[in-house]
């Protein structure tokens, strides 16, 4: 059995480090100057924090020689007074920094969001019918987040840290050598050791991630079944599903935990090793008269400087693996190429409306389509609508009529074919004008969870009132929405849930009345309706459809009775083509009960 991973139809383009930094790059491109003055406000606030230990190197050389007292005093006062003028100094460079990042890092995040939105949200049909909603959701998120952590990481922990040990390296060989080259030894050793474990435990990094995400799947899933699970009584075999997954969850976490204890372990020895082995050089040179007390005090205060910094080091490198592997989902997305594209220069489709007798002709040439190369579901159709004419199409569950006005609208590219409106093939046109020219009611509409005067003046949103009010009579919404206790201004819910099928329906009709687009179509929807709501939405249609060319993917044969010709699909041919006259005939017909019409 395939694998869901296996039945995904998209395939990733690579994506390595260069082309993240890329993305990122283009976000933070705008404020390259903040992250300039960010860089040079640490290094310098950095600089300064390191040079400080020398003035106590000098106090402490002075208070440990025997002298006058009052000489002295003044002596460590102007030393005291100096460690506060730089420590002022410290303060100044870190807020100037802060208050940059603040500015640089909320900006360019907002822009990210931005850019990634605004490509996604170009992807075609088939991208969104292969990727859930919730996990395009959180790579959107996570890209964002990843750049928010790289950017912590590296401004306050990575370049921090290196300034100090370049300069802690320099001042400490300055004053001898040999403890300088214990110090790089030491930091080395540290380094490598936290880089080699991180890389070692990246494995069960992820499995941690992968279980996360499966828990997360897990919970998305069955919100979203709840409905099924209340009615199959299935709460206790969801409750122990769930359980099982959070135990797996629980037991890997804990493991990755225990890892994290032995690297801090590991760390902290690290830590004793380097205080015992400079304490035992500095003895030693003390005692030959090479170093004073006060490089004493200057080398441990360096030497817990670097430990305090290096001690967050596996966190930065976990999280950077971590940001790594987040944004790298969302890169994929950004590098894959849109499906559809407008062809350069690609023309306006231009339909002449207001004169529906002479425009708005549809002509399929030879069209087929598959889904992923594999699966066939239209093979070679020929068909001409004539320009305001009304075509239902029909034919059994399936068949592939809904894929078929999919294609008029561009939503998926034909494999071979053409389709063209008034003589312009619709794939040398600009989808924006495409999908002007066509209103599109589809089978099951989704709306947004925007009140119904937002949805409903989506069909044409520079709309004024009268307009959307006008729509809504003749599409029959305001039977339903004058009894909703907001009315226009009720919210929907998620998808619509908060409204029928049939009223939902309804809200599509009247969008596509505001839109008046000289080609409509429209899919009917599966389920039944009562006869009255059937009445409302044929009656809708009615409205709908005048001097308009059409097509209704039709399963009722109210709406059927009105159109001028019946074209039948069946496993993705036409098999049929009725013309007024044979209406009747189709009605007592066998094709009619095989369709179960
Ligand atoms: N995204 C997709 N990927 C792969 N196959 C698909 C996809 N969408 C639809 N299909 C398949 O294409 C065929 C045609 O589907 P289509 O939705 O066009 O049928 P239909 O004639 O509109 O059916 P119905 O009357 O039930 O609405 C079906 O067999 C369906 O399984
Ligand atoms: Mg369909």
């Amino acid at each position: 059995m395939p694998t869901e991973k296996a039945q995904k139809a998209i395939t990733y383009p690579k994506v390595g480090l260069k082309d993240i930094l890329r993305s990122f790059w283009r976000g933070i491109k705008p404020q390259k100057w903040g992250l300039f003055f960010i860089i040079v406000f640490m290094v310098l606030a950095n600089i300064v924090v390191v040079t400080i230990p020398i003035f106590y190197k000098q106090f402490f050389d002075i208070i440990s020689v025997n002298g006058d007292k009052n000489a002295i005093a003044s002596q460590l006062l102007m030393i005291i007074i100096k460690i506060a003028v730089l420590n002022g100094f410290v303060w100044l460079f870190f807020r100037l920094a802060t208050l940059y990042n603040s500015a640089y890092q909320t900006a360019t995040i907002a822009r990210l969001k931005q850019q990634s939105y605004d490509y996604l949200i170009e992807h075609s049909y088939s991208f969104f019918s292969n990727n859930f909603t919730g996990s395009l959701v959180q790579r959107v998120n996570r890209f964002a987040r990843a750049f928010e952590t790289l950017s912590d990481r590296l401004i306050w922990d990575v370049l921090p840290l290196f300034v100090r040990i370049i300069l802690t390296v320099i001042i400490v060989s300055a004053i001898n050598k040999w403890i300088a080259i214990v110090i790089i030894v030491w930091i080395t050793v540290f380094l490598l050791f936290n880089i080699v474990f991180s890389r070692w435990k990246l494995k069960y990094d992820i499995l941690v991630a992968a279980i996360d995400s499966k828990t997360t799947g897990y919970l998305a899933d069955t919100i979203a079944n709840q409905n099924t699970i209340q009615l199959f009584n299935g709460q206790k075999f969801e409750s122990r599903g769930y359980g099982a997954v959070t135990d797996e969850q629980a037991k890997m976490t804990k493991f990755s935990w225990n890892l994290d204890a032995t690297i801090e372990a590991g760390q902290a020895f690290l830590g004793f090793a380097i205080q015992f082995l400079l304490f035992y050089f500095a003895i030693k040179y003390w005692q030959q008269g090479l170093i004073t007390i006060g490089v004493f005090v200057l080398l441990q205060v360096y030497i817990i400087g670097l430990i305090h910094e290096l001690w967050g080091f596996t966190r930065v490198v976990r999280n950077a693996y971590q940001s790594y592997a987040d944004a790298k989902e969302m890169v994929e997305i950004l590098l894959l190429p849109h499906e559809i594209n407008d062809i350069p220069e690609a023309k306006e489709l231009i339909v002449k409306t207001g004169l529906p007798a002479q425009a708005g002709e549809i002509k399929f040439e030879n069209l087929t389509f598959n889904f992923n190369e594999t699966r066939k579901v239209l093979e070679n159709i020929n068909l001409t609508i004539k320009p305001g004419e009304k075509v239902a199409l029909v034919g059994p569950s399936g068949a592939g009529k809904t894929t078929f006005v999919r294609l008029l609208l561009r939503l998926y590219s034909p494999t071979s074919g053409k389709i063209l409106i008034d003589g312009q093939d619709i794939a040398k046109v600009s989808q924006e004008s495409l999908r002007k020219s066509i209103s599109m009611v589809p089978q099951d509409p989704i709306l947004f969870h925007r009140t119904l005067a937002e949805n409903i003046a989506y069909g044409k949103r520079d709309a004024i009132k009268k307009e959307i009010e006008q729509a809504d009579r003749l599409a029959h919404c305001n039977e339903f929405i004058s009894n909703l206790p907001f009315g226009f201004e009720t919210y929907v819910g998620e998808r619509g849930i908060k409204l029928s099928g049939g009223e939902r329906q309804r809200v599509a009709i009247a969008r596509a009345i505001l839109k008046n687009a000289p080609v409509l179509v429209l899919d009917e929807a599966t389920s039944s309706l009562d006869s009255h709501s059937e009445m409302l939405i044929q009656d809708a249609l009615n409205n709908l459809m005048q001097d308009k060319t059409v097509i209704v993917v039709a399963h009722r044969l109210s709406t059927i009775q009105k159109m001028d010709r019946i074209i039948v699909i069946d496993n993705g041919k036409i098999i049929e083509t009725l013309g007024i006259a044979s209406r009747r005939i189709f009605k007592r017909s066998r094709r009619r009960r095989r369709i179960r019409l």
